[in-house]
């Protein structure tokens, strides 16, 4: 399959999941503050970093990237949950998200937490409608569990914990880069690792794949650490100094910002030296990783 260019490959496929995401809304039948809520925060325009990770994962296999549509818009559904509760004023507090108030100040508490709930719930069911055609009864199993893994308490959920109760402590390295890995990492291996299971890839690639993801979730939250003290809150869509506000560990406070640039580099090249080892065609997957070491939002 002939590689585009990582812009009319992101462009292309966040219309489709973004059209997918409205669809798979519009049609629950729930109450409409729920729904409102739940598309407030889909809609609000966030990077797609995860579905664009799966759909060039499939890519690289030089796989149809349509079967990946449902998973992909799972993903971002639990993704848009994690943030709806990450910035509740019981978690972060935060008040600014992708450039618009928090779901919390739009909807109330209450609704923000079922939003979020719902969209948990509704991520799983997304993948069990992916037609036969795209993905097996097994695959979709292997889906779900991976998926299951990554945002539960072995994972996301975990990493979270782990970030609140290490507020005002003086942690190593060794905990937050457990944090960075499990928060924020796991998420962004399950997308990657969702497109190689869609694609049918044997374990030894997966694996490779894995240590791929490793890196590049450790560059992503080091990349957000750096950018909550040096990006605008123009640019960046939430408020700026949140982390220092709350004494979170942060890769530059314990390493200084120049420790967090060179760690930043250091895990950068390691991802794309894993991503070599695949023997795949991976030129946007070595896209995503140069674009989310010099992002700037
Ligand atoms: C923000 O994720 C939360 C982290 C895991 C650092 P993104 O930076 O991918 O947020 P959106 O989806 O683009 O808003
Ligand atoms: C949150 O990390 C990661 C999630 C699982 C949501 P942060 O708390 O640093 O994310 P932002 O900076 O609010 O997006
Ligand atoms: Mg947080
Ligand atoms: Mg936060
Ligand atoms: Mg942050």
């Amino acid at each position: 399959m002939q590689q585009q260019s990582l812009s009319s490959f992101s462009e292309l496929h966040k219309r489709k999941l973004e059209i997918h995401l409205k669809e798979y809304v519009h049609k629950l039948k729930a109450p409409p503050e729920i729904k409102e809520s739940m598309n407030y925060s889909l809609e609000a325009g966030g990077k797609r970093i995860r579905p664009m990770l799966l759909f060039a994962t499939l890519a690289a296999f030089g796989e149809d990237t349509a079967k990946g549509l449902w998973t992909a818009a799972a993903i971002e559904m639990i993704h848009t949950y994690s943030l709806i509760h990450d910035d509740l004023p019981s978690m972060d507090n935060d008040d600014l998200r992708r450039g618009k108030p928090t779901n919390h100040k739009v909807y109330g508490e209450a609704f923000a937490i079922l939003a979020g709930d719902a969209l948990l719930t509704y991520s799983f069911q997304t993948i069990v409608e992916t037609p036969d055609e795209f993905a097996s009864a097994e695959t979709r199993l292997s889906l779900i569990k991976v998926l299951s893994k990554a945002a539960g308490a072995e994972g996301m959920v975990g990493g979270q914990a782990a970030d609140i109760k290490g507020e005002g402590k003086q942690l190593d390295l060794e905990d937050l880069e457990y944090i960075h890995v499990h928060k924020t990492g796991k998420l962004l291996e399950c997308s990657v690792v969702s497109g190689a299971i869609l694609a049918n890839a044997n374990e030894g690639t997966i694996q490779a794949l894995s240590h791929f993801a490793y890196h590049l979730g450790l560059a992503f939250q080091i990349r957000d650490d750096i950018l909550d003290l040096e990006g605008t809150e123009e640019i960046i869509g939430k408020p700026v100094g949140s982390d220092e506000s709350k004494n979170k560990s942060t890769y530059p406070a314990l390493l200084t910002m120049n420790g967090a640039k060179e760690a930043l580099e250091y895990h950068i090249r390691s991802a794309k030296e894993k991503l070599k080892e695949t023997g795949l065609q991976t030129e946007l997957l070595e896209e995503i990783t140069d674009l989310i070491a010099n992002r700037d939002h």
